[in-house]
């Protein structure tokens, strides 16, 4: 999605901002852009494509100047083009905005600053605010500020600058993340925290309708009654360098790497090796709660709807608790039955996902008790739910969900085994078995890493495979929709996952002589059942390649080729399946030259609808 960088200090602001929407660029954009103040006006400099055409621009004709705005645009409103870049300046460019999220009733402010004679120059929805901005200014921009968010709806972080007050930035956001970076005699804004982190770690995250005035010496919060408050500074505690590369040549491979200690983390102060219980310290259901709880609903986007899969599997066999998983935009147009004995679980690796925003305040405003699983800490969803498991992946930069999905796949995990002891489900005998499977998981997680050869090769013999089948039954079949996913979005070749047993129902029609199709088997009560499905398929002429584990090579003459996972307990293996698969689509990727971090037509952070 759109990302935002604002600054004020002493510092050449062209390179700070072109620096910090640099760290952004993960997010997702097609076009960027920036005004600042310069000898007594604004300059906007914006152009459609890649930040290099910015940066080229700047380069070849510098501005000097200390404070200014700038944004990395996703075309939502409009299509990605110079004008409908952002900044968005008023006719005389004397009131710039850049702005993530959607001004709902922009087509009825539009129409009347146009009868009131205001020109606009793009398609976007974000053009009414320079312009709303410039009729209500009356030389107090914090003032025409708050009267503007009475007029406008919708979702917005905006970063404003005025030239008659070149010396501030202001910033207010709703439903779309903004954060403050504190410095020393210099401050910024930001739409996420890896575009300030080469300057201050000093951070304070904004709360829906507040507004910051930021000078070079000082940051004013005000809250929505315009009255000021003391900012909680959080000080963030990872390195710039988190975010970097690290040497890896993309940060998918990089992130992918990172599991066997993400898992590590994930589950560091949460289950113990000698102890036979989890501690979740911001989870404060009780035993009373859980038998309220009549439903629980998993609710998320994507990747993560895909961990919230395996967590209903889960709980509902740990825990013996009824569980739905649904898909954000179905649930909450859905009309879903929600009430004070249903608890939600938000799945979100950014937390700031809209869909999956919107179905927590659903099912909030219904009484419903929600738990967030996110990896983002301040995130709007962790903000908004009652209890919250934090995954503590790091950041993930690639768009493609690897290390975020294995590490929700944990928190999965810790919950159910919680759930199943306060239930008293799950034994104590069967939570230590449990327990032990997954503290040996992060060297499993190793081992598979490191013998991935065989799956390069395999992407770089079938590269220009043109559909590829998943198939898989129970936990293999949720695995087998994740990669699935991670194939199609990163590679762009057509991919479908059926559950093994749907096959002769439908899917089973598309299989023609040398389809390519990816059978898991490492289920141990279904892999018989998965092994019929593959003969099924095999005698149609797919080239079948099996995922099983240890001990289970008798499949080998029944399949075109086979790779062994490691030995682990059935409900721990689609960890191990998983990452498999993610390699699997990152070789594809790159054997077809794709760019693999940044695919096209997707953003890291879906931030509208
Ligand atoms: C994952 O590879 C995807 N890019 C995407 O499906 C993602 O998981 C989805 O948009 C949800 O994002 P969130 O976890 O930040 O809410």
């Amino acid at each position: 999605m759109c990302g935002i960088v604002g600054y004020i200090g002493y510092r050449q602001s062209t390179d700070v901002l072109l620096h910090g929407l640099s760290k952004l660029e993960y997010r997702g954009y097609d076009s960027a852009g920036l005004a600042v103040y310069h000898q007594g006006s604004i300059t906007v400099r914006k152009f459609k494509g890649r930040l290099q055409t910015l940066t080229q621009d700047i380069a070849n004709s510098p501005i000097e100047a200390t404070v200014g705005i700038g944004h990395t645009r996703w075309a939502t409103h409009g299509e990605p083009s110079d004008a409908n870049s952002h900044p968005h300046a008023n006719h005389h460019a004397t009131i710039a905005v850049v702005h993530n999220g959607i001004i709902e009733n922009y087509l009825e402010l539009r129409e009347m600053l146009m009868k009131e004679g205001y020109r606009f120059t793009s398609q976007t929805d974000s053009e009414v605010l320079a312009h709303l901005l410039d009729k209500l200014y009356e030389g107090n921009l914090v003032v025409a500020v708050r009267k503007m968010l009475k007029i406008i709806k919708g979702s917005y972080a905006l970063a404003i600058l005025c030239e008659k007050e070149p010396d501030k930035i202001v910033g207010v956001r709703k439903n779309s993340p903004l954060i403050v970076g504190l410095g020393e005699s210099e401050n910024f804004l930001a739409s996420d925290i890896p575009a300030i982190l080469n300057y201050t770690r000093n951070v304070y995250l904004m709360e829906n309708d507040e507004i910051v005035i930021c000078t070079q010496d000082n940051v004013t919060i005000l809250d929505e009654n315009d009255l000021e408050k003391q900012p909680d500074i959080f000080k963030v505690n990872w390195d710039a360098q988190d975010a970097e590369k690290g040497g890896y040549e993309h940060f998918m491979l990089k992130e992918i790497h990172e599991q066997p200690e993400s898992i590590r983390k994930t589950m560091l102060s949460r289950i113990f090796e000698e102890k036979d219980y989890v501690v979740l310290d911001d989870v404060k259901i009780t035993k009373e709660d859980l038998d309220r709880f009549q439903k629980v609903y998993i609710v998320a986007c994507g990747t993560a709807y895909h961990a919230g899969l395996v967590g209903k599997y889960l709980i509902e066999k740990y825990a013996r608790i009824p569980v739905e998983c649904d898909i954000a935009s179905e649930f909450r147009y859905r009309n879903p039955l929600v009430d004070k004995c249903t608890l939600c679980i938000v799945i979100s690796q950014s937390g700031e996902t809209a869909d999956s925003l919107a179905a927590l305040e659903l099912a909030k405003a219904q009484s419903a008790r929600v738990l967030a699983v996110t990896n983002v800490q301040g995130s709007s969803i962790a903000r908004a739910a009652h209890d919250v498991i934090y995954t503590w992946a790091g950041p993930e930069i690639a768009v493609a969900s690897t290390k975020a999905y294995t590490t929700q796949l944990l928190c999965m995990y810790a919950l159910s085994m919680h759930f199943g002891l306060l239930t008293q489900h799950l034994s104590k005998q069967q939570y230590a078995a449990l327990r032990d499977e997954l503290f040996d998981l992060p060297r499993l997680v190793q081992q598979v890493i490191a013998t991935d050869e065989g799956l390069h090769a395999l992407a770089k013999r079938r590269k220009n495979a043109e559909d590829i089948y998943f198939i898989g039954r129970g936990l293999d079949y949720y695995v087998s929709l994740e990669g699935s996913l991670k194939l199609k979005e990163i590679s762009y070749i057509h991919s479908e996952a059926a559950a093994a047993g749907e096959l002769k129902h439908g899917p089973i029609a598309l299989i023609d002589q040398g389809t390519l199709v990816i059978a898991l088997l490492t289920q141990d009560e279904l892999f018989n059942k998965t092994l019929s499905n593959i003969k099924e398929v095999k005698s149609r002429g797919a080239y079948v390649v099996a995922f099983c584990k240890e001990n289970a090579e008798i499949i080998r003459k029944e399949v075109d080729e086979l790779f062994v996972i490691p030995k682990a307990a059935d409900d721990v293996a689609p960890v191990l399946a998983v990452i498999c698969l993610q390699l699997l689509s990152y070789y594809f990727a790159c054997e077809r030259g794709c760019d693999v971090d940044k695919p096209r037509n997707l953003a890291k952070s879906v931030t509208v609808e």
